[in-house]
Protein backbone atom coordinates (compact mmCIF):
# COMPACT_ATOMS: atom_id res chain seq x y z
CA UNK A 1 0.00 0.00 0.00
CA UNK A 2 0.94 3.52 -0.55
CA UNK A 3 2.39 5.69 2.44
CA UNK A 4 0.03 8.05 4.27
CA UNK A 5 1.26 11.31 4.83
CA UNK A 6 0.05 12.92 8.65
CA UNK A 7 1.63 16.99 8.48
CA UNK A 8 3.18 18.12 11.82
CA UNK A 9 0.76 20.67 11.82
CA UNK A 10 -2.09 19.06 12.35
CA UNK A 11 -0.88 16.69 15.47
CA UNK A 12 -0.84 17.47 19.04
CA UNK A 13 1.98 19.92 20.02
CA UNK A 14 3.29 20.15 22.87
CA UNK A 15 6.12 23.40 23.32
CA UNK A 16 6.52 23.89 19.82
CA UNK A 17 4.71 26.43 17.32
CA UNK A 18 3.59 26.41 13.85
CA UNK A 19 5.76 28.38 11.18
CA UNK A 20 5.75 28.50 7.66
CA UNK A 21 8.82 30.99 7.59
CA UNK A 22 11.00 28.35 5.40
CA UNK A 23 10.37 27.23 2.19
CA UNK A 24 9.73 23.63 0.98
CA UNK A 25 7.37 22.41 3.81
CA UNK A 26 4.44 20.42 2.58
CA UNK A 27 1.08 20.94 3.66
CA UNK A 28 0.64 24.64 5.56
CA UNK A 29 3.91 24.70 7.71
CA UNK A 30 5.64 22.37 10.09
CA UNK A 31 6.86 22.24 13.58
CA UNK A 32 9.60 24.84 15.45
CA UNK A 33 10.05 22.41 18.41
CA UNK A 34 11.07 24.55 21.57
CA UNK A 35 14.53 24.57 22.37
CA UNK A 36 14.76 22.36 25.08
CA UNK A 37 14.27 18.72 26.71
CA UNK A 38 10.79 17.47 25.70
CA UNK A 39 9.43 19.32 23.38
CA UNK A 40 7.12 17.00 21.08
CA UNK A 41 4.94 16.47 18.26
CA UNK A 42 2.44 13.36 18.67
CA UNK A 43 0.51 11.72 15.26
CA UNK A 44 -2.58 9.38 15.55
CA UNK A 45 -2.47 7.35 13.17
CA UNK A 46 -4.23 4.11 11.48
CA UNK A 47 -2.89 0.99 10.63
CA UNK A 48 -5.24 -1.49 8.72
CA UNK A 49 -3.54 -4.50 10.56
CA UNK A 50 -0.74 -5.55 12.92
CA UNK A 51 3.23 -5.30 12.28
CA UNK A 52 5.37 -3.71 11.34
CA UNK A 53 5.25 -0.37 9.46
CA UNK A 54 8.13 2.20 7.68
CA UNK A 55 7.76 5.82 9.41
CA UNK A 56 9.36 8.27 7.08
CA UNK A 57 9.89 11.70 8.82
CA UNK A 58 10.73 15.13 6.73
CA UNK A 59 12.38 16.82 8.49
CA UNK A 60 14.93 20.03 8.41
CA UNK A 61 17.82 20.84 10.63
CA UNK A 62 20.02 24.44 9.62
CA UNK A 63 22.41 23.54 12.61
CA UNK A 64 25.48 21.30 12.88
CA UNK A 65 24.21 19.70 15.64
CA UNK A 66 21.90 16.67 15.43
CA UNK A 67 18.96 16.97 17.14
CA UNK A 68 17.88 13.41 18.56
CA UNK A 69 13.94 12.60 18.97
CA UNK A 70 12.98 9.73 21.62
CA UNK A 71 10.17 7.77 19.37
CA UNK A 72 7.06 6.23 21.25
CA UNK A 73 4.62 4.16 19.69
CA UNK A 74 1.56 3.56 21.61
CA UNK A 75 3.23 4.37 24.54
CA UNK A 76 6.50 2.77 25.18
CA UNK A 77 10.18 3.76 23.34
CA UNK A 78 10.58 1.95 20.17
CA UNK A 79 13.23 4.42 18.67
CA UNK A 80 15.91 5.52 21.04
CA UNK A 81 17.25 8.90 20.22
CA UNK A 82 17.04 9.05 16.75
CA UNK A 83 18.87 11.13 14.56
CA UNK A 84 17.87 14.24 12.83
CA UNK A 85 21.63 15.53 11.56
CA UNK A 86 22.13 18.89 10.57
CA UNK A 87 20.27 19.67 6.59
CA UNK A 88 22.67 22.38 5.85
CA UNK A 89 20.02 25.30 5.96
CA UNK A 90 16.43 25.56 7.12
CA UNK A 91 15.00 25.52 4.19
CA UNK A 92 16.77 21.99 2.55
CA UNK A 93 14.42 19.34 3.91
CA UNK A 94 15.71 15.86 3.97
CA UNK A 95 13.89 12.11 5.59
CA UNK A 96 14.42 10.02 8.18
CA UNK A 97 13.38 6.74 8.41
CA UNK A 98 13.04 3.85 11.08
CA UNK A 99 10.64 0.76 11.33
CA UNK A 100 8.49 0.26 14.35
CA UNK A 101 5.91 -2.16 15.12
CA UNK A 102 2.17 -1.10 15.07
CA UNK A 103 -1.24 -2.26 16.23
CA UNK A 104 -4.32 -2.78 13.52
CA UNK A 105 -6.48 0.26 13.86
CA UNK A 106 -5.21 3.62 15.87
CA UNK A 107 -2.01 3.87 17.26
CA UNK A 108 -0.11 7.22 18.57
CA UNK A 109 3.35 7.90 17.59
CA UNK A 110 4.90 10.34 19.52
CA UNK A 111 8.00 12.60 19.09
CA UNK A 112 10.48 13.87 21.32
CA UNK A 113 13.28 15.89 21.78
CA UNK A 114 15.99 14.86 23.58
CA UNK A 115 18.40 17.54 23.70
CA UNK A 116 18.36 21.10 25.10
CA UNK A 117 18.57 22.38 21.23
CA UNK A 118 15.27 20.53 20.97
CA UNK A 119 13.67 18.67 17.86
CA UNK A 120 14.22 19.79 14.26
CA UNK A 121 11.63 21.44 12.24
CA UNK A 122 9.51 18.56 11.39
CA UNK A 123 7.48 18.49 8.25
CA UNK A 124 5.59 15.72 8.14
CA UNK A 125 5.73 11.98 8.84
CA UNK A 126 4.63 8.91 5.84
CA UNK A 127 3.14 6.07 7.43
CA UNK A 128 3.94 2.88 5.27
CA UNK A 129 1.41 0.18 6.48
CA UNK A 130 2.73 -3.27 7.56
CA UNK A 131 2.96 -5.68 4.41
CA UNK A 132 -0.08 -8.28 3.95
CA UNK A 133 0.83 -11.86 3.74
CA UNK A 134 2.34 -12.91 0.31
CA UNK A 135 -0.09 -13.48 -2.66
CA UNK A 136 -1.11 -16.82 -2.87
CA UNK A 137 -0.08 -18.44 -6.14
CA UNK A 138 -3.19 -19.99 -8.38
C1 LIG B 1 15.83 29.36 13.91
C2 LIG B 1 14.91 28.92 12.79
C3 LIG B 1 13.76 28.08 13.32
C4 LIG B 1 14.32 26.92 14.13
C5 LIG B 1 15.19 27.48 15.24
C6 LIG B 1 15.83 26.38 16.09
O1 LIG B 1 15.14 30.27 14.73
O2 LIG B 1 14.39 30.04 12.10
O3 LIG B 1 12.96 27.61 12.25
O4 LIG B 1 13.30 26.13 14.65
O5 LIG B 1 16.24 28.26 14.71
O6 LIG B 1 17.02 26.44 16.29
O7 LIG B 1 15.13 25.48 16.55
Amino acid sequence: AAPTQYQAENATISNGLVESNHAGFTGSGFVNYDNEVGSSVEFTVTSPSAGQATLTFRFANGTTANRPMDISVNGSLAADELSFPGTGAWTTWQTRTTTVSLNAGTNTIKTVATTSNGGPNLDRVDVEPPSGPPDTVA
